[in-house]
């Protein structure tokens, strides 16, 4: 089969260039008039390339009658309608572990941001505010509890980190992991009153969302702190807003956000939040891989029908 691609969103500079220099390859995003464009050349690409950022709906899947594979630039696939393209049998790919470490790095330095107020204290010094008196005392983290929600690649990356700083570590997921040290615990509510940090390191989707509610908020209290390098939509983020404005709640560590990149207008004067604009997995080293990985499925797949990272 002669490839022919679709690029739905934009990607960066140098994946592009890599993508066009390898297949044909059209970029949608440029087009003014979308669906007279799929009306007119629908028909004529059998690969479409897109990323967790931007996804792929039914309409669009629809709207490319030889559509047969489709590479996503990320490893979170929620905005990828699975089912539109399993009833069509259009296989599809992401980029997994090759994130794992860059997002696990984030994920523990959001911790410690948190925990000791690095952010906040920042900030005081360029205010000026040293000259006033110390920044106030913060939250220690070694041999703290630590929660983890979903242990998977990403979630065990994090469980790993956590051994320098002498944590015990227990985990939340539907079901146990075999062969991991960690203790299951099988209620979130439990997890979250167990712990004194809760990383939430869960997949998107709507099987998820809201998976952190105004009652784990409750359970983790006002001394414990919740991180987030996985979804925004995994949390109740107006009740994480009036936790963190009501001292409910210890602190938070985001690195994602439920509409972001829009980011509640109530969390940019607190103190005890650090926000990040979904950078987990922002390195040269590890956005390299995703994009060698994203090329790699569709030589593969244009070679010998399969990928080598298919989304189950
Ligand atoms: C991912 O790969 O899913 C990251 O969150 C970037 O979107």
């Amino acid at each position: 089969m002669t490839p022919s691609l679709l690029q739905i969103g934009r990607l960066a500079p140098e994946l592009e260039a890599e993508l066009a220099a390898t297949f044909p390859v059209h970029l949608l995003a440029k087009e003014a008039d979308v669906p007279a464009f799929l009306e007119r050349h629908g028909s004529t690409f059998n690969g479409a390339v897109t990323s967790a950022r931007v996804g792929m709906d039914a309409t669009l899947i629809d709207a490319l009658p030889n559509l047969k594979v489709v590479s996503s630039f990320g490893v979170g696939y929620e905005l990828l309608d699975v089912d539109a393209l399993k009833r069509r049998g259009i296989v599809a790919s992401n980029t997994p572990d090759v994130l794992n470490d860059c997002v696990a790095d984030v994920a523990f330095g959001l911790v410690i941001d948190a925990a000791r107020g690095m952010s906040a204290a920042d900030r005081f010094v360029r205010r000026g505010d040293w000259l006033n008196g110390a920044f106030p005392l913060q939250t220690q983290v070694a041999r703290k509890r630590l929660g983890i929600l979903g242990l998977g690649r990403i979630g065990q990356a994090i469980a790993r980190r956590s051994s320098g700083f002498e944590m015990d570590v227990r985990y939340h997921s539907r079901n146990p992991v075999q062969d991991v040290p960690w203790q299951h615990e099988p209620s979130l509510t439990a997890l979250a009153e167990w712990c004194d940090f809760l990383v939430v390191a869960v997949a998107g989707g709507p099987s998820t969302r809201h998976l952190v509610s105004a009652d784990v908020l409750a359970a983790l209290g006002p001394k414990g702190f919740l991180i987030n390098i996985a979804r925004g939509t995994v949390v109740d983020e107006a009740a994480l807003v009036t936790a963190l404005t009501d001292k409910r709640l210890g602190g938070a560590g985001l690195d994602v956000f439920e509409f972001e990149p829009r980011v509640p207008q109530a969390l940019m004067t607190l103190d005890n939040v650090v926000l990040l604009p979904h950078i987990a997995s922002g390195t040269f080293e590890t956005r390299k891989a995703m994009g060698d990985l994203v090329i790699s499925n569709l030589k593969h797949y244009f070679a010998d029908g399969q990928l080598q990272t298919p989304i189950a």
